[in-house]
């Protein structure tokens, strides 16, 4: 549906050439959710921008439904009204003095459609994001989050191929938030549009996506679904940025029994390699949830002495902070009821099927 080659974007400053995306490859299929999560200044919006028409690459290749939209050999440079697409932008831009439907049916106005068929195309976006009612408004008389709505239902009004949203959420409080991810999630599986989405905050990503694409740097460092980054990530760069994680190095000592055997300061663990990375592991790692709290001197596979040094109780569960005979800090987490004081001996397991190889950097 969606199909990006080699993309970068140079931007020439006086401090010299800013490479904002130094080669995006990526295909997006046909009613994907698919998300851009990285930190700040990795180059989502500039890619984003690149998709929309609205930045020029320096080089490579972008097609819309197999048709080039962006061509750097070719010379194809479609402007971005001939793209069929929706977009919304962080600072999404409501016009004040119009009411919620003529924000919502400009779009429509500029494309020549007859009005009746405009009236009934306005009314069924404003249908779908919750605003039936509220066509005659004002729109400086909504609620940010009403103001948001107006934003999707002026995107997804053209019924456009591919529907872009940078950051669409990041001005609503985090009440509002959450609950128009999930509003927004629910739209995108009924009308099943084509959507990129652009965020910083890894609990969006993971709540909403199809697909997460993980950047850094202006590259891209992996992608997969929302499960399979959290559990069995590749590189140390997504570990850390999606969710928490005991990481430690370690050195590949060889397989046994399907799962891998490693050397860690912390002792020889036995781990799972999902990506089959063997020597050229680095890392191995473990989500605090998959960490078992045992009492003091119990044994077994991949047991670690540790003393409790930090807890912050969190409503549902208690995390704890823990260090080992060498310094080194670990995490694990709690069911709240479990009250373990600062101080406290135990020993932490980790579960081999749970603890993943990570590629060396
Ligand atoms: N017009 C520009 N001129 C120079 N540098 C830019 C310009 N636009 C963006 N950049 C730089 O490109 C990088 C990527 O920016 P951006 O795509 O906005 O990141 P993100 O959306 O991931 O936060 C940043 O380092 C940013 O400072
Ligand atoms: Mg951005």
């Amino acid at each position: 549906m969606l199909r990006i080659a080699d993309l970068q974007v140079h931007y020439p400053t006086e401090h010299g050439v800013v490479e904002a995306v130094k080669s995006i490859g990526l295909e997006i299929q046909e009613g994907e959710f698919c998300t851009f999560l990285g930190p700040s200044g990795c180059g989502k919006t500039t890619t984003l921008r690149c998709i929309a028409g609205l930045e020029e690459p320096t080089k490579g290749h972008i097609s819309l439904n197999g048709e080039d939209v962006f061509n750097s050999q070719s010379g194809v440079n479609v402007p971005t009204h001939k793209r069929d697409l929706g977009m919304v932008f962080q600072s999404y831009a409501i016009w004040p003095h119009m009411s919620v439907y003529e924000n919502v049916a400009f779009p429509l106005e500029g494309a020549g459609m007859d009005k009746s068929e405009i009236r009934s195309q306005v009314a069924r976006a404003l249908e779908m994001v919750g605003l039936g009612d509220f066509a005659a408004r004002s729109a400086t008389q909504l609620s940010g989050g009403q103001q948001q709505r107006v934003a999707l239902a002026r995107a997804i009004v053209r019924n456009g191929k591919v529907l872009l949203l940078d950051e669409p959420l990041s001005n609503l409080d985090a009440k509002l938030r959450e609950q128009m991810r999930g509003e927004l999630r629910e739209l995108q599986l009924k009308l099943r549009t084509t959507t990129v989405f652009v965020t910083h905050d890894q609990d969006e990503a993971l709540a909403m996506s199809d697909r997460i694409v993980v950047m850094n740097k202006g590259a891209i460092v992996e992608q997969g679904t929302p499960t399979e980054l959290y559990h069995t990530p590749r590189h140390l760069f997504t570990a850390r940025f999606i969710g928490k994680a005991d990481v430690f190095e370690c050195e590949h000592l060889g397989a046994e029994d399907g799962m891998g055997r490693v050397r860690t300061s912390l002792g020889d663990f036995s781990v799972s390699d999902p990506h089959s990375l063997g020597k050229r592991a680095g890392y191995v790692m473990v989500r605090p949830e998959a960490v078992e709290i045992l009492p003091e001197g119990s044994q077994g596979v991949n047991c670690v002495a540790a003393t409790v040094i930090r807890r912050v109780f969190v409503g549902q569960k208690t995390e704890y902070e823990f260090s080992t005979a060498g310094n080194t800090k670990l995490s694990a987490v709690s069911p709240s009821y479990i009250d373990l004081p600062i101080g406290r001996q135990v020993t932490l397991q980790f579960k081999p099927e749970r603890s993943v190889l990570l590629e060396r950097d």
